[in-house]
């Protein structure tokens, strides 16, 4: 870690950037991580805020300058549910932002680049199990799409443009801390808090959706990790796949009738059904073990402990 680094997180009020906030903040001190988001937030509260719109190259340039920042976290996107209902807009804000933060650094005004890839660039026709690093992909929904040409982007910068980007194919991600907003997973997040709540669960995947997921602790733990590898081990530019636990509806439902007996889950599969049935079920991540260590802390049982225990305080 440099002393000299100074963060800006776009995207920082959604379900990765508050925690990762939190956790940067730990690491580098409160005044050298800068949030942002496209709205103004009570994180304001917690250190240095800004309001802006990454899809505002001037602004963000503007926002960069000011604060001396050397690092971009870039979280700012439409997730796969949403992108759906507005396929113009998904495809705009997950692209145009991309290029912004990639263009800054590109023109040298910043060293290092994290932008999050997905689970989604893989499509109906990508091996389902054990899925590879390089495979079939063929995404079929528009978020999907923007991060796949995103990744292509992201290695194409490095390679003409010696653009130090860094980025990681993250499966669902479940936390306490933060609400989803618009993805096909969420349902792993939703299902927690109805259990404490009510005790039951409308689920809107059926019951044997088997998917790739996280606990955001091994998500942030990642993140920061294959940020702070030193350059050469970061072999691949494009982004790693990332595996963490892979389950499906019925067996968390199972994980969690432990802790409430009586709980009960139904399923009502939508429109998101679809997008679940195009994606793997588990990942290979063996490039990121090899390449920069990369090893989860999390498996089902312990995550569902720990969701748990932070959610009754
Ligand atoms: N959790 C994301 C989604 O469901 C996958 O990247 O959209």
């Amino acid at each position: 870690m440099h002393t000299k680094d100074k963060i800006l997180v776009i995207g920082s009020s959604g379900q990765i950037g508050t925690e990762l906030v939190h956790k940067l903040r730990d690491i580098y001190g409160v005044d050298n991580v800068i949030a942002s988001d496209i709205k103004a937030s009570n994180q304001a509260k917690e250190g240095p805020f800004e309001v802006a719109n990454v899809m505002d190259a001037h602004q963000l340039g503007e926002v960069v300058t000011r604060h001396n920042v050397n690092q971009v976290y870039l979280l700012a996107a439409l997730l796969s549910a949403t992108a759906e209902k507005m396929p113009k807009l998904g495809w705009e804000l997950n692209m145009q932002g991309l290029f912004n933060v990639l263009d800054l650094a590109k023109e040298k005004i910043i060293d290092r680049i994290y932008w999050p890839s997905s689970i989604a660039v893989f499509g109906p026709n990508t091996p389902r199990e054990n899925t590879p690093q390089y495979t079939i992909m063929e995404p079929s929904t528009v978020y999907g799409i923007s991060k796949q040409a995103g990744e292509r982007w992201c290695e194409y910068y490095f390679h003409k443009y010696n653009v130090d980007v860094r980025s990681l194919r993250y499966p669902g991600l479940i936390g306490w801390q933060s609400a989803p907003g618009g993805g096909t997973t969420d349902y792993a997040v939703h299902i927690f808090h109805e259990a404490l709540r009510t005790g039951t669960y409308e689920c809107f995947l059926s019951e044997n959706t088997t998917l790739p997921m996280m606990y955001m602790p091994d998500a942030i733990k990642a993140t920061i990790e294959i940020m702070q590898a030193d350059a050469d081990k970061v072999k691949i530019r494009s982004s790693y796949n990332l595996a963490g636990v892979s389950f499906s509806p019925k067996e968390i439902a199972e994980e969690i009738k432990k802790h409430i007996p009586d709980f009960s889950i139904s399923y009502k599969p939508d429109s998101r059904q679809q997008i679940a049935d195009s994606w793997p079920q588990s990942i290979d991540a063996s490039e990121a073990s090899k390449d920069w260590g990369w090893k989860p802390d999390y498996d089902l049982k312990r995550m569902t402990d720990d969701m748990m225990q932070n959610l009754k305080k």
